[in-house]
């Protein structure tokens, strides 16, 4: 029989993985909930800027590998051994079986460990955990999607899901806003989301020199560069929660009714399973409840945004 077993110096990872279904007055949305541990090996970094980093994660186990599945804007629990975890959206294709790729920016103690190892370095992951992006229901529809920074990373996977069912939706639109180019990250896709994926990119950023050719200003400006059904239009707002605010707000204006725009909300997490109670806003537990919601059902949360 196969062992499933592994351990890293240091570290008890040798639990007896358990499947943990929350009781019903504690959750909303029908989402797998795991503890289960998986090992893997980096098998890539790209360096995306200054402070973010890709990382390629390989499943060792190949049946665990071919095994772990995920849907659009769920995320897992990554552990650096002998640091801690942190909670990563999955910014990968979810028909890639061979890789999980993390799109990490540098932030504490975790984080920074991480971007002190090197390709070939093992790592272990739990999950996958949380709600989703409800790619199903945007079928046959316009798709709005809103990036900040940052929010490129949980955006990923709607992305490569649309590429994949490309005639399931209408008119599909990225919009871009980040502090500088630098910070507009994953450009070397940009032409193969347009071209391949037929996807209308839009990108804007605060600061820059005159070597940028592009527009100057706050996300919130792109939206003059085009007209759409709102009545017909889904949107996904991802990024710093400031930004939610003022986003929702014009999408609103613009006709979306609030229930059909979906952001993923940021919490402070440590077991990402809802039994530490770190996450929670009011009753809400955002592990288990989101992190992605509608935005009418943020709007409802006190103190969400
Ligand atoms: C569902 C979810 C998905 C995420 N996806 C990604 C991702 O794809 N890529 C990525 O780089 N990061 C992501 N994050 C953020 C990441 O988990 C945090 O930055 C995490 O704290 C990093 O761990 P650390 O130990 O390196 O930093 P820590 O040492 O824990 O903290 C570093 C600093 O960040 C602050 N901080 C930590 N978490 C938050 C928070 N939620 N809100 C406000 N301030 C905070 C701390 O106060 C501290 O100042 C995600 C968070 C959540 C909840
Ligand atoms: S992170 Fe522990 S309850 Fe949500």
């Amino acid at each position: 029989m196969h062992d499933m077993r592994f351990t890293i110096p240091g570290q008890d990872l040798n639990r007896e993985p358990f499947a943990f279904k929350a009781p019903d007055f504690q959750k909303k949305c029908e989402v797998m909930i795991t503890d289960r541990g998986y090992k893997c090996r980096i098998t890539n970094i790209v360096p995306l800027s200054d402070n973010e980093r890709l990382f390629l994660l390989r499943i060792v186990d190949p049946v665990e590998r071919e095994m772990f599945n995920f849907r659009p804007g769920q995320f897992l629990m990554l552990e650096v051994p002998g640091y801690g975890e942190a909670p990563i959206s999955i910014s990968s294709s979810t028909s890639n079986h061979e890789f999980i790729e993390l799109c990490i920016r540098r932030a504490g103690h975790v984080t920074s460990a991480l971007f002190e190892t090197r390709q070939g370095a093992m790592v272990s992951i739990r999950g996958p955990f949380g709600t989703s992006f409800p790619m199903e229901l945007m079928e046959g529809k316009n798709v709005l999607m809103v990036v900040g920074g940052l929010g490129i990373a949980p955006m990923r996977a709607p992305l490569f899901w649309i590429g994949n069912h490309r005639d399931r939706y209408l008119d599909v639109r990225l919009l871009f806003g980040a502090k500088d180019p630098s910070q507009l990250l994953f450009d070397y896709q940009f032409e193969g989301w347009q071209r391949v994926s037929n996807v209308k990119m839009h990108t804007i950023v605060e600061h820059a020199d005159e070597s940028w050719k592009g527009r100057k200003g706050l996300i919130t400006a792109l939206f003059d560069e085009f007209t759409f059904d709102a009545k017909e239009t889904y949107a996904i707002v991802c990024g710093p929660p400031v930004m939610f605010k003022f986003v929702c707000h014009h999408l609103d204006l613009m006709g979306i009714p609030m229930n059909r725009m979906f952001v993923s909300l940021e919490r402070r997490m440590h077991c990402g399973m809802g039994k530490c109670c770190r996450c929670m806003v009011g009753s809400t537990f955002t592990c288990l409840d989101g992190p992605v919601f509608d935005y009418w059902s943020v709007l409802n949360l006190k103190e969400a945004i």
